[in-house]
């Protein structure tokens, strides 16, 4: 069945037109919300993987038919420690909590209205347009996990398993932001140190295969160094395309960092980049070239901290000449923007 998401609208409209005594069905848009049918409404325009807001638990309370339920609910709304304690823990969706709290049973048109709208999520495009003209390459990881510390029930990332799941031929719905502070430098000889752990390697496969293409419009290049990390030997990403990219000289090094490959100590990018310290000085000091970070913010300091530690070292600075030194590489006025992070805040 087709209902027209502007459900409320349309009821109120109706009911004015009733106490006149006649009714007139009238139709208006939305502007929360596109016409579309109440599946679609679920599935792709509304929120309801995040736990429900104070708010809407207190509006669930003042409907909940059960007393336990109503005073377990108005509990949640109105004491900050409770409701962060459970949110944390059960991170219920709005399904579980409808679940948790049986009496309650919301009008649909008015839960409609109380969810937020669902958030665009990020990917960065992991193919070069060069390369791959009128394409865009992703590089996703399924989110999948169990909430309460890993004991409780399975929950499904929202984008990522769309994705997934997705048919050839699907419309999905996208847009394009560009990124000004993470490109390949303009000048194609200086040498790039790229550091991205997990589905962090996503925009470097479109660095190494836009600098292929240049490669086979007879560029000269710079040298370009990879360090990839992942958890075991079988999630070493583009393993086949990275050997093709070293075999043509695109890519010079590559690294791996395993970090749970039994019979193998851990290991983090930041271990082996510290493995390579004297290279990467001269690459970044004295050749002026550029270093890239792509990953979760945690590595990425990490990362930071260990090339603050090389650059000290090798070149003989103090703590005060190293802190200005860096800031001069990120500062987009003087070496323009030598080092380029692009994190992402993941929990
Ligand atoms: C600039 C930028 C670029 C990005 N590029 C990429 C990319 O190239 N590839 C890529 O895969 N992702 C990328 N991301 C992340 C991506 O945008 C999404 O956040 C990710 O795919 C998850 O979205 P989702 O809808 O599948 O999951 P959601 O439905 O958004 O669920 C994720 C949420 O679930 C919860 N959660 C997840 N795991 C656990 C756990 N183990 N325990 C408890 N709670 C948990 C957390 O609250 C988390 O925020 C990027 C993000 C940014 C900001
Ligand atoms: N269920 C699974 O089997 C599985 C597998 C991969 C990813 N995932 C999930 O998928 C999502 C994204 O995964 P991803 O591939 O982008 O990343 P990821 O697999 O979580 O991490 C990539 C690599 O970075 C390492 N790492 C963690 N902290 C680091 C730090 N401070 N410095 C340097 N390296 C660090 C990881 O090691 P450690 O994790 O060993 O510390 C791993 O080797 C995450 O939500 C992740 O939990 C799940």
């Amino acid at each position: 069945m087709y209902l027209n998401s502007r459900f409320l609208e349309r009821s109120i409209t109706v009911r004015e037109f009733s106490e006149l005594g006649s009714v007139i069905k009238s139709w208006k848009p939305h502007e929360r919300l596109p016409s579309c049918s109440v599946r679609q409404l679920f599935t792709r325009f509304l929120d309801i993987t995040t736990p429900p807001t104070p708010n809407l638990l207190q509006h669930f309370a003042s409907i909940a038919t059960d007393e336990d339920d109503q005073q377990k609910l108005n509990l949640l709304a109105t004491d900050s420690a409770a409701y962060e304690d459970w949110r944390h823990w059960r991170f219920p969706h709005l399904l579980e909590v409808l679940e948790e709290f049986p009496s309650v049973t919301p009008h649909a048109p008015l839960l409609i209205s109380q969810l937020s709208i669902l958030q665009p999520r990020f990917y960065s495009i992991s193919s070069s347009p060069a390369l791959h003209p009128n394409e865009i390459h992703l590089t996703v990881a399924v989110v999948v996990y169990r909430t309460e510390d890993g004991e409780g029930p399975m929950h499904y990332g929202v984008c990522s398993n769309y994705l997934q799941n997705i048919s050839v031929d699907e419309e999905v719905y996208v847009f394009v932001r560009s990124a000004p502070n993470f490109h390949l430098p303009s000048d194609p000889i200086k040498p790039v140190i790229l550091v991205g752990p997990g589905t962090g390697i996503a925009p470097f496969r479109s660095f190494w295969q836009q600098r292929y293409y240049q490669l086979k419009q007879r560029q000269q290049l710079g040298k370009m160094w990879l360090f990839f990390g992942c958890r075991t030997k079988d999630m070493d990403l583009y393993k086949d395309e990275k050997a093709e990219m070293l075999k043509d000289g695109v890519l010079d090094r590559v690294f791996l960092a395993l970090s749970r490959e039994p019979d193998i100590p851990k290991t983090y990018v930041q271990n082996l980049a510290l493995k390579e310290a004297l290279e990467i000085y001269k690459f970044l000091v004295l050749e002026k070239g550029h270093f890239y970070v792509c990953g979760d913010c945690t590595m990425a300091e990490h990362v930071y901290q260990t090339l603050k530690a090389i650059i000290q070292k090798y070149g003989g600075m103090s703590d005060n000449q190293v802190e200005s030194y860096m800031s001069s590489m990120t500062s987009s006025t003087q070496r323009s923007d030598c080092i380029q992070t692009n994190t992402l805040a993941r929990s």
